[in-house]
């Protein structure tokens, strides 16, 4: 049998795939609950809708995005930063659910991270065509905690890079259900993904959503107005 890169694979636990030390592709990790995210998710854009942020050089973003948690990732002219509210309804961003974080405690742990409390989510939708070029996530108050990526949907190819932009990236098939964890010496690895093909899934159409998970509050303790949110 071929395996092609977006053959479905079967809905059992998979042996932790190493991308290098410190990050990780946990195959089929999130598939239990897929439908119950994704119904989360709706939920959540209820209220924080979908939206294309601008760049700090004006470039609008082919990836529409939204957040939940105590603090959310926003791009505008002024930069990139988390913030407490939502700029389009200034309202606090939506509470995380709580499978939301349960799973995501639960990757970052399989990966070799304990102990995981996100106080971000940022929430990405791809249709056919979009595309994130290649970024570090370096927006969050330090580099201790890992950050953890939910695939949902129709199928992408993550690009996983180095230390520099430059550095040439390797090409990961994500799958609906599919978790990538990376922290430690990976965690400010450059990655990316490509111009998704046309595709449809049953849960999703369309579309491919990514959660990704983050503490992007500098010190412990409860988020103020004055904390990592500025
Ligand atoms: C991100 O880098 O924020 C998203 C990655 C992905 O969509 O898989
Ligand atoms: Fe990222």
């Amino acid at each position: 049998m071929n395996l092609g890169l977006f053959d479905e694979l079967p809905a059992t636990p998979q042996a932790p795939e190493w991308l290098e030390s410190g990050a990780v592709v946990l195959r089929g990790f999130a598939l239990a609950q897929a439908a119950q995210l994704l119904q989360a998710v709706e939920a959540v854009a209820a209220r924080a809708p979908f939206r294309h942020l601008v760049t700090p050089g004006g470039k609008r973003m082919s990836v529409a995005m939204t957040n939940c948690g105590p603090l959310g990732w926003i791009s505008d002219r002024s930069g990139y930063r988390y913030g407490p509210t939502d700029p389009l309804t200034g309202e606090r961003w939506p509470p995380m659910p709580e499978v939301f974080h349960a799973l995501a405690r639960e990757a970052a742990g399989a990966a070799g991270y304990p102990g995981f409390a996100p106080d971000a989510c940022l929430i990405n939708r791809y249709s056919p065509g979009t595309r994130l070029s290649l970024h570090q996530d370096r927006d969050e108050g330090n580099y201790d905690h890992p950050i953890v990526s939910v695939s949902l949907g129709i199928p992408a190819v993550f690009l996983w890079g180095g230390a520099q932009r430059t550095d040439k990236a390797r090409r990961v098939g994500l799958l609906h259900g599919d978790v990538v964890v990376w922290g430690g010496p990976a965690r400010l690895r450059f990655h990316g993904v490509l111009p998704l093909a046309e595709a449809a899934h049953a849960l999703t159409g369309a579309q491919r959503i990514n959660l990704t998970f983050r503490r992007a509050r500098q010190e412990p303790g409860p988020v103020s107005s004055a904390g990592g949110a500025a």
